[in-house]
């Protein structure tokens, strides 16, 4: 016994990685007395009832499940939650049945996929990250929340805080890319735009931080792949917006699909309960994924329906969506005494926590209002913002003095599948966004140049080998000033079970493009993409790329604000674009091995078929403007262990249009007890500028922000020398270096 009591320990220390403090959130203790007294009364089935989770048939996100008799099972207590019901109207029918038909009138709990939008659809959230603006994103969290709530949600399966490095992976478009660091602070202000202040508040949604955990991880790209890291790398690049979500108070936790150095994470107590519930102090609950507790047969880790109930629950898998294990499974092992009542106890009290700070058991209705909802769902404030978000989102990849278009133009020829194009603007995690009500990239152009003539051709699909339409294209395109080509991935090629093998440009759209480009007119693409594509030949053959990711209901009137220079770009990428796939997975934030990549040297780390360099760096993104970013100056060269360092650079306007910049600041440790990154983002500001002005700005750099796993695995700063990298992108070679003293 006492061996296995060490092993759990150490487990945990491991694990836990010894950083994380226990999280002393406080229990409201009213509650906790209501929990209390319910629980009291609650039979073994009803409490395993409030376990269980089933999607109603509105839309399936997951294989497809056979269909019940929800009203039965709720009026039995045995259906605590539902996903996939949408709209005052149906969650009130069902929300009745529970608090007027069964036996304790527990009220239900209804979630969805709200990931960027409810009603009014954002960018995705990958292209809602490459703005770097945290209050936009948290506002667009917020959006969502009020139209969602309106609509009888209680619960958003979001934010997905998966980092990802590989852009093969459909869900790339689900988070906020590559960076450890960001996409922490991107997973609070998601958490902080759902959850608001109260979650009793009319138009507050319980979020739900997924998936849980490093799924980003899928070997080669591919999803629900295996997933084999170490555990260095797990703590330091797939575990912080997961940890950054509990100390912003998350309600929930999504278990993710893949397996973790062989054990599925539905049954990885090591992560699930000792470091998330019992270091980490989460007093939520956690969700499996679409069926994941019987997932664990197909993984070879169980044999029967029966072990896998057990195996999830016994990880602190508290609720199961859609594979109805628990509910057919979990009482038997209570008679069985495999699983204690205390415990079935623990994952119920979880679940009721949060019905109870949602204000369910005051209200079961104040999320069922149909003229609320009919006021809040696509709100004239919700498009406006979701038009300056969509604006935010996008990044100029090049410009050789095409943009902004004129206004003045007389004939504008636009080309691509994505050109008049509704449906694909909104993403696959569309909610219950419609296609009808999305401004295409036609009319937003429409709607700006009433008086000049748009030539608009399809020209050819996403996919297949059909040139047909290229005549008809080439023919506009002859007749105009200008030629816009609207290409890139149709919504169905990122996202959930999307994942490619090939980034380029899918289809005949190159061929067009390179058609049209014959033609010698001023041409631009717009990239309408779930990910990073390989388009090195785009860059090269080009003059203007602009990346639109999948914008949203207004996609179409950002695009046009930013090609006829209404709002100056500001994105900057969130994800690495290599240049080739050959090159994947690449981030800007990796070793510098022993041999460090010199293209022109060869025994160095390198490739003989392609640069080694990406096409576009993290954190790269051009402006209709030009900026001077000086060398950093530092507060001191040497720092004690109680010392901060003050980082200033000077940063000048030197084009001819007002235009924002983010500055950057990467730091490099040198040395370590274990090999460092080459540099890693510790911050970043935006400036605003007229033309020729000019500002200071300044970073603050704690000694805590150079903390690290050393070679032990305690979360530290080492005493040695750093270098401190400022610029407009990882790629800055602006730098100062300092050192930490012992
Ligand atoms: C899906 C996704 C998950 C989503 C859930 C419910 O399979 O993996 O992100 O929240 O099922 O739709």
């Amino acid at each position: 016994m006492v061996k296995k009591i060490l092993l759990l320990l150490i487990s945990g220390i491991v694990l836990s990685g010894c950083s994380a403090r226990k999280q002393t959130t406080h229990l409201d203790p009213i509650i906790e007395k209501k929990i209390d007294s319910l629980m009291e009364l609650m039979t073994l089935e009803e409490k395993i009832g409030q376990l269980n989770q089933l999607s109603g048939m509105g839309e399936l996100t997951g294989p497809s499940i056979a269909t019940s008799d929800y009203a039965q099972l709720i009026r039995q207590g045995l259906l605590g939650s539902m996903l996939n019901v949408n709209g005052a109207k149906a969650t009130r029918q069902l929300q009745e049945i529970a608090v007027n038909e069964s036996r304790l009138k527990i009220p239900l709990l209804f979630g969805y996929d709200v990931i960027h939008g409810y009603k009014t659809i954002f960018p995705i959230p990958l292209g809602e990250a490459a703005s770097f603006d945290l209050e936009a994103i948290e506002q667009a969290a917020r959006i969502a929340a009020t139209e969602a709530t309106a609509a009888g949600q209680h619960w958003a399966f979001a934010p997905m805080v998966d980092i990802a490095r590989d852009p093969r992976w459909g869900r790339v478009m689900e988070g906020a890319g590559e960076d450890p660091y960001y996409g922490s602070l991107v997973a609070k202000a998601r958490v902080r735009g759902f959850q608001g202040k109260n979650l009793a508040d009319k138009n507050t949604l319980a979020a739900c931080a997924k998936h849980f955990v490093a799924y980003g991880a899928a070997m080669a790209g591919r999803d629900y792949n295996t997933v084999d890291i170490s555990d260095r790398t797990l703590q330091e690049v797939y575990l912080p917006p997961f940890k950054a979500a509990v100390d912003e108070g998350v309600a929930t936790f999504m278990v993710a699909f893949n397996e973790l150095n062989g054990t599925p994470m539905s049954a990885h107590r090591g992560l699930n309960v000792d470091l998330l519930k019992n270091t980490w102090g989460f007093e939520g609950f956690m969700v499996s994924d679409w069926g994941s507790v019987g997932e664990m047969i197909p993984h070879g880790y169980c044999a029967t329906p029966e072990e896998a109930a057990l195996a999830g629950f016994k990880a602190g898998v508290d609720m199961d969506m859609e594979s109805r294990l628990y509910v057919n499974h979990l009482k038997n092992l209570v008679e069985k005494g495999l699983v204690s009542e205390k415990e079935i106890n623990d994952a119920v009290r979880r679940i009721l926590r949060i019905k109870y700070r949602l204000g369910l058991f005051d209200d079961p209705f104040r999320y069922c209002d149909t003229a609320y909802e009919k006021e809040m769902l696509l709100n004239p404030r919700h498009l406006e913002f979701a038009r300056i978000s969509a604006c935010k989102s996008m990044v100029l990849l090049k410009n050789q003095g095409i943009l902004p278009l004129s206004r003045e133009m007389r004939s504008l020829a636009l080309i691509g599948p994505m050109a008049d194009n509704q449906q694909d603007m909104l993403g696959t995690w569309q909610g219950q966004g419609e296609a009808r009500h999305v401004v295409t990239l036609l009319n937003g152009i429409k709607e700006k140049l009433p008086n000049t003539r748009i030539l608009y051709a399809k020209g050819c699909d996403f996919t297949g080998n059909d040139r047909s339409g290229f005549a008809e294209a080439i023919n506009a395109a002859r007749s105009a000033d200008a030629i816009i080509v609207a290409a890139g991935e149709s919504a169905m090629m990122s996202g959930e079970a999307l994942c490619r093998t090939n980034l380029d440009l899918p289809g005949v759209q190159k061929d067009l493009i390179r058609e049209l480009n014959k033609l010698g007119k001023p041409l631009v693409v717009v990239l309408f993409n779930g990910r990073p594509l390989t388009i090195e030949w785009l860059d090269q053959e080009v003059p203007a790329i602009l990346e639109a990711w999948l914008p949203g209901t207004m996609g179409g009137s950002a695009v046009a604000d930013i090609l006829f220079g209404d709002y100056n770009p500001s994105g900057k990428l969130p994800m690495t674009f290599p240049r080739n796939v050959g090159q994947i997975p690449l981030f800007y934030y990796h070793k510098n091995t022993g041999r460090p990549t010199n293209d022109a040297v060869r025994y160095t780390s390198r490739y003989i078929d392609s640069p080694s360099t990406p096409l576009y760096p993290f954190g790269y993104g051009l402006s209709y403007t030009t900026f001077e970013i000086s060398a950093p100056e530092l507060s001191a060269t040497s720092i004690g262990q109680n010392d901060s360092l003050v980082v200033s650079v000077k940063v000048k306007n030197t084009g001819t249009r007002k235009g924002s910049e983010l500055v950057q600041m990467y730091v490099q440790d040198k040395f370590g007890s274990v090999t460092r990154p080459v540099r890693e983002l510790k911050g970043f500001k935006r400036v605003e500028l007229e033309p020729g002005q000019e500002t200071v700005v300044k970073f603050t750099l704690r000694v805590s922000d150079l903390a690290f796993y050393t070679a032990d695995m305690t979360f530290k700063a080492e005493p040695g020398d750093f270098v401190v990298y400022v610029g407009s992108d990882s790629n800055t070679q602006l730098q100062a270096g300092f050192s930490l003293k012992p």
